[in-house]
């Protein structure tokens, strides 16, 4: 099977895990990204048995929405049993690097209010050590400078993201060179950069659930 495939496998796999669980009252959170849209496409066969989505982006609302699924705003769900969504990489602890589409931030919130995170992602996404992959950091446009200079602080080589602005209106730098050891560690660490709106380490908040499309089949990994 190509990525492609991998993706749309994994996909139908987290639709088929959600379903049984699913009535007319419930909400379900979508990421972002291609494999997240693979999911939304699989969603949609079985939009009558749930209420509506919430989205981490706006990408995903319009995807959600041309497939006749209803997009409602955060504030107004107070119970969200799954949210959904892919990654750029996962450690074997399901700790995650997410934002290679710059939608961190809303990921992030979406998934503090679901009761359980399932990760989709085809096995290129695992990983021993996470941090070859770029790390994105949401910043306010005004610290884009000073986050960078506390980035290299912290060991990285941060760059800018130059021509893409976040749906929250902000920049994206992306840290290389990073070796994360520490996942929960780091994710503080640089959350407490004055002018960091958050980053892309999803360790205090990992997914609770990996469904990794490999070539023997779909895996499922806890942490
Ligand atoms: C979006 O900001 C990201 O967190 C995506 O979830 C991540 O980049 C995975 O995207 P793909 O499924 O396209 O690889």
């Amino acid at each position: 099977m190509n990525q492609d495939q991998l993706k749309q496998a994994v996909a139908q796999a987290a639709v088929d895990y959600i379903a049984p669980h699913l009535n007319k009252n419930s909400v379900v959170g979508v990421g972002t990204g291609s494999t997240a849209n693979c999911f939304v496409d699989a969603l949609a066969a079985i939009k009558h048995t749930f209420d509506a989505a919430v989205a981490s982006s706006e990408a995903t609302a319009q995807r959600l929405r041309s497939h006749g699924i209803a997009v409602l705003e955060l504030n107004s769900v107070s119970d969200m049993r799954f949210y959904i969504d892919g990654a750029d990489e996962s450690d074997h602890q399901l700790n995650l690097i997410k934002g290679g589409g710059a939608a961190l931030t809303r990921e992030k919130i979406v998934a503090a209010v679901a009761d359980e995170f399932i990760c989709i992602a085809d096995e290129s996404k695992l990983v021993n050590i996470m941090g070859n992959f770029p790390l994105p950091v949401e910043v306010i446009p005004m610290a884009r400078s000073h986050v960078a200079r506390k980035l290299v602080g912290l060991g990285g080589e941060p760059v800018w993201r130059e021509g893409t602005i976040t749906d929250n209106g902000n920049y994206i730098l992306d840290v290389h060179g990073l070796e994360i050891t520490d996942p929960k560690g780091l994710e503080t660490a640089i959350n407490q950069i004055t002018g960091v709106v958050t980053n892309g380490i999803f360790g205090m908040r990992g997914a609770d659930l990996l469904l990794l499309g490999t070539s023997e089949g779909v895996k499922q990994l806890t942490a």
